[in-house]
């Protein structure tokens, strides 16, 4: 069969979400870290919504897992939530059950409720009330458990907590809270004192996938949290970026949830108004997620802990993380224009290249020429072999 790996004789898999935070690790690590054969057709490519284009895909290709880290825009309507997060991961799961493979199925803490010491049998009651992406993504959840049972589907959840890592480019969850620290647009704290979260590092979710792929017995038809193990406390890793950033704002004083919510609702009506102005502005996303800001939820990690997977980078943590991301997102960020020139310019251009590019051209020219300074890579010479 055309792509499948009895033809390569490399493990093969298909990554849904490969252009995301998180299936762009997977498909990453997964193709040059691994070598294995992967597929991550983009949204034009394979639109999961359509159940056609999944048929005819997988017509073509026949892979030894799936992996399913797709999801709609946070802020998508029912349909599109539905569509996307719920039928699109199902049918994927189908064709899964099917060719009698693995299906890698990412999932949310959204899911559960808020508190403390919450296991992966836990989630919360599926009810109208919910929002669109919790609500897509239990249905999900629940109904793989009942594929298992009925068509004998070999699956793994694999629940996240709160993910930081590079290359987000949509900038959101972890990402936007840092955003609105380097912008300035976060004057207060939108949190209270001490509320913590669980947070998952990107870099080591690859690593977990290639773990449970490799050992079904273990893993096979379960759900785990896959998060570090210590929690953080909101208002002290905001307080930390400020630091790390040098910045006054956001002072140190707590926003209460009635106030914010007030806020919020003030800005939307101001920014409908704008609309008719023809100026088109948004909330961030993550507003809709402004009450959990308020709650602490600790997903438990024993049963991770508890597995045979071992923790490749356990120094790596948030905090850890920190200087290294700032850098990353706040050069990037300046570089698109999306923030003002950093302050801090040892910290992000200690050679002040981009200064001098912009300011003494002829100067950094001969700079270069003379060999003063060396800003280029040194490439293997193939010859030498
Ligand atoms: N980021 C977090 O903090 C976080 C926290 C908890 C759980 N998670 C879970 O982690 C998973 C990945 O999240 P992420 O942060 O990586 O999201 P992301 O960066 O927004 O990426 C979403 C991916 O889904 C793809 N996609 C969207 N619509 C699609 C469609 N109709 N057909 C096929 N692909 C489609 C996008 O492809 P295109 O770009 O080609 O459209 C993109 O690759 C999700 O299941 C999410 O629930 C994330």
């Amino acid at each position: 069969m055309q792509g499948s790996s009895e033809e390569s004789g490399k493990r093969f898999g298909v990554v849904i979400g490969g252009s995301g935070l998180v299936g762009g690790g997977i498909d990453y690590f997964f193709k040059k870290k691994m070598g294995y054969d992967i597929l991550a057709p983009n949204s034009k490519k394979l639109s999961i919504r359509d159940p056609k284009d999944i048929e005819s895909y997988f017509k073509s290709y026949r892979p030894d897992f799936i992996v399913n880290s797709a999801i709609a825009s946070l802020d998508s309507d029912p349909k599109l939530s539905f569509e996307i997060n719920y039928l699109g991961s199902i049918n994927l799961a189908k064709v899964a059950a099917s060719l009698k493979i693995p299906y890698i199925f990412i999932s949310s803490a959204a899911v559960l409720p808020d508190g403390v010491n919450l296991r992966e049998e836990e989630h919360l009651p599926l009810s109208a009330s919910l929002g669109n992406y919790a609500k897509s993504k239990l249905m999900s959840e629940l109904t793989l458990q009942h594929l298992k049972e009925t068509e004998g589907l070999d699956y793994t959840i694999v629940r996240l907590g709160i993910v930081y890592g590079r290359h987000d480019h949509k900038i959101q969850g972890f990402h936007r809270m840092l955003f609105s620290v380097a912008d300035q647009s976060m004057p207060l704290l939108f949190t209270k004192k001490g509320i913590c979260h669980s947070y998952t590092n990107a870099r080591k979710i690859p690593y977990f996938v290639r773990h449970i792929i490799d050992n079904r017995q273990e893993f096979g038809g379960a759900t785990y949290h896959f998060i570090d193990p210590e929690p953080v406390a909101l208002d002290r890793l905001i307080l930390t970026i400020r630091e790390i950033l040098g910045l006054k704002r956001p002072r140190a004083i707590y926003m209460p949830l009635p106030v914010a919510r007030f806020g919020a609702r003030c800005i939307q009506h101001l920014l409908k108004l704008l609309v008719k102005f023809g100026i088109d502005a948004r909330l961030p996303r993550e507003l809709m997620f402004l009450s959990q800001f308020y709650q602490t939820q600790i997903l438990s990690s024993q049963k991770l802990q508890n597995s045979s997977f071992v923790d490749p980078f356990p120094e790596q943590t948030v905090y850890r993380q920190l200087p290294e991301l700032i850098e990353y997102y706040l050069t990037r960020w300046e570089q698109l224009n999306l923030i003002s020139p950093f302050y801090n310019k040892e910290f992000f251009d200690p050679q002040h290249l981009a200064e001098e590019f912009l300011h003494n051209p002829d100067n950094l020219l001969a700079d270069i020429h003379q060999k003063r300074i060396e800003p280029f890579c040194e490439f293997a010479n193939d010859d030498s072999k």
